[in-house]
This record gives structure tokens, sequence and C-alpha cells, in this order.
């Protein structure tokens, strides 16, 4: 890849994915459920970008929303309404009307008072809402704990015994179909054993509801499933699958997955130019123009990223990457060992694509980065870099 050559066409930093790439993970999830009744629904907030949604819609895949600004995006992208899920754990009245009038596949509910307001929308707007209910199966995700979800200690989801009871509801609820089950217990897990132990309780709960009529037709496993960023195992597509399918045994239910980190995690990188090198007595500080608001994982999770250096490879030394925000939190990579820096020379950080730019913001009044996808050898724009007069457009006091 002439990383140079896009610098100079783009500027950095610059956000770089690769839609081949893209397309292979989401072939491969694919495929492991073939065979079987499947959905992909990429999860929107990995990488929200329209092009990328589009690159999905075109293969297919369907999409798991969390805000209704996620859905205008799948449906604006080319998403069929059959195959978008609306998430979370705290939908307004606007939200649910919106996704009712939508028409979209299933609203997955995360609280009884979630189904109370659902059921009473979808009566004021005379509608039917298919729905499903996360079940928080009570399952250690052994990650990272701001991104375990499947603890009865999370505000996610519902109990297996409430789950039940607000099945039992729904059933008897004139504008509520209950469709799905769904459950989600944390991200960028490497040990599958853990998705498969929620899948057997959660489809031992399909059974039940099932015995009491209420059809289930989606099984939806949520996402988490876990890419390597540094020495972490590779996670086996085919265990994933072949757990999941024996834990759905005689049961006909469509099976629904929610990947994000899977399907761009490893299809984005992060280039950034070099501004200085600094010591502070011995400690090497290498200040480059990516920081903490472009790619907000390793100050948030202390998430480990690999760093190639695309300068020349001489005086090895160890050092911090730094960008240039007032914070010591403020890093790309820690003590790790480059050689000696002209400002200029270019940074890769690798696997950026998953929660690099969907979490980047504009704290200290930095514009956003550019963003790039290449296809087929060939590069296009597919978000411009922000100005500062986009920065400040919705400043009304100052708008004339
Ligand atoms: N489905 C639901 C209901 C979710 O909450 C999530 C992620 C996904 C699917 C997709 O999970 P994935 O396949 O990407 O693991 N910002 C954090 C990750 C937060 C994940 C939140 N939920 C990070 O940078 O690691």
């Amino acid at each position: 890849m002439d990383y140079k050559g896009l610098a100079q066409k783009y500027g950095t930093p610059l956000y770089i994915y690769d839609f081949n790439h893209i397309k292979e993970r989401y072939n491969e999830l694919k495929n492991a459920f073939s065979g079987r009744k499947s959905l992909v629904c990429y999860a929107v907030k990995a990488n929200s970008n329209l092009s990328i949604l589009r690159h999905l819609a075109n293969l297919g895949a369907g999409f798991d929303c969390v805000s209704i600004g996620e859905v205008k995006r799948a449906l604006m992208a080319g998403a069929k309404p059959y195959q978008v899920i609306f998430s979370g754990v705290g939908k307004s009245d606007d939200e649910i009307k919106t996704a009712l009038n939508s028409n979209i596949l299933m609203l997955n509910l995360e609280s009884e008072a979630e189904l109370d307001r659902v059921c009473a929308i979808a009566k004021e707007l005379n509608k039917t809402a298919r729905i499903s209910i996360r079940i928080n199966p009570d399952v250690d995700a052994k990650t990272h704990p701001y991104i375990s979800t499947g603890l009865n200690e999370n505000k996610f989801g519902v109990d297996v015994m409430s789950a039940k009871k607000m099945y039992l509801k729904a059933k008897n609820s004139a504008h509520i179909e209950p469709v799905g089950v769904h459950f989600h217990i944390g991200s960028q897990i490497t040990e599958i054993s853990s998705i498969i132990e929620a899948a057997n309780i959660v489809a031992k709960v399909v059974s039940e509801l099932k015995a009491l009529e209420i059809d289930i037709k989606f099984f939806d496993v949520g996402g988490g499933v876990g890419i390597v960023y540094d020495d972490e195992q590779n996670v086996s597509l085919y265990d994933y699958a072949q757990g999941i399918l024996a834990a759905l045994k005689g049961l006909d239910v469509t099976i629904v997955c929610e990947p994000g980190r899977f399907i761009v995690g490893n299809a984005g990188v992060l280039l950034s130019s070099v501004l200085y090198e600094k010591f502070n007595k011995n400690r090497r500080f290498v200040v480059v123009d990516a920081a903490m608001n472009d790619l907000i994982r390793p100050s948030l999770y202390d998430a480990h990223h690999g760093v190639e250096f695309l300068g020349k490879n001489e005086q090895i030394s160890p050092c911090d990457i730094v960008g240039p925000i007032c914070e010591s939190g403020d890093f790309l990579a820690k003590n790790l060992n480059l050689p000696k820096c002209q400002s200029g020379d270019l940074i890769l950080i690798k696997s950026a694509g998953a929660y690099g730019f969907s979490m980047s913001s504009n704290y200290n009044t930095r514009p956003r980065a550019a963003e790039i996808g290449i296809e087929d050898g060939k590069d296009r724009l597919i978000r411009r870099r922000e100005k500062f007069e986009d920065l400040i457009a919705l400043e009304t006091e100052f708008l004339n």
C-alpha cells in the first residue's frame, strides 16, 4: 500500500478501510452458519460510515442499531427494513414511534417498563410491534469490564425469570408480537465457550416459550466475537457456529448474529504523521498528529493497537506515542520500540476499523479525521476531513 501517496493525497490523520477485507469477513461469518436460516446483522456502532453500511447492505447484511440515528443510517444505506433490529436500554418515545413506522424486523427490549411503553405507543399508532427480549444470562464473558454486558451487575437485559414474565405479558397484548430472543454478553470475546454457555441457557428458555405457544422465530446471539490485536488466539468461527447450532438442536429458529468488531476491526488502520520527538528526562515521547479524540480505545480501555513505523528503521529505542491533546491519558501506544523519528514520518495504527472513528470526538476543537475506502486497489474518500467551520456550525449565537 502506498501510504505516503495516500497521506499526500488526503492528509493525516487518516482512517483507511479495506472494503475487500470487510466483504471476506462478512462472507466468513455468513458461511459459518450455512445450511441454517441465518441473518448477519452488522452492529452499526462499530463503524457507522454510510459507505461501509452500503457495502454491507449490498452483500445482503442486516443491521443492529442502538439509536434511531443508526436505524436511519442503515435504511439510508439501502438496508431492507425487515433486516434491521433496534436494540438498547433506553429508547425514547420518538425513537420507538419512528422505529414502528419504519416497519423494521424487531425492537429488542431490555426492561418491563420499556415493554409497557412500546405497547402503549403501538396501540396509539394502531400497529403491532414485533419484539425480542434481551436476556441477561449471568455469564462471564471474560473480557474488559467496560465491555462486559452479560452479568447481573451490568445494566443490560433482564434475568431469565423476568424475561418469561415479559413474554407472557407480550403474548397477551394485542399490539405486541414476540418474535425473537436476544442476548449479548460482551465484546472482544476470545473464549467462545462463554457465548455457547449463554446460547444454551437462552435456548432452554426458547423451548419453554414454544411450549407456551410463544413462537420465537429469531434467536439472536449478539456480537462479541473477538479479533487479533496483539497475541490473542484467532477465534474459530467453526467452533463458534457449531456450538450455537448444537445449543439450538431441535429448535426451528433463524439464527441472528450482530458482529461489529469482527467485520470491520482488522479492516481499518489509522495513518498519522510524526510532529516531533521529545524527551522528559529519560522518557522519550513521539508526538503525532492523531490523538485520543481520533482513537480513544488506548486511553479508555488500555487497549493495545499494533504500530508500524513507515520511516527509516535505525536507532531503535523505547518510547510512548502521544497526541497533541492536553491530557496525560492522550496516548496511542506505550513502551514500544521505535526508530528515531523525523517530523513527517508516517505511523500506522493497526486494527482501528472498529470503535475508532465511531467513538471519535471534537475534543480540543480538533476536526475529525478523513476516512477513505480501498476496494480492488482503488482509493476513494468516504468522509471528508472536518473543517473548523463544521465544528462551530451549530453555535447559533454566532450564525448570521
Ligand atoms: N450487539 C449489541 C447489543 C452490542 O451491545 C454490541 C456492542 C454488539 C452487538 C457488537 O459487538 P462486537 O461484535 O463489536 O463485539 N467501544 C468498545 C466496544 C463496545 C461494544 C458495545 N456493544 C471497544 O472499543 O472495545
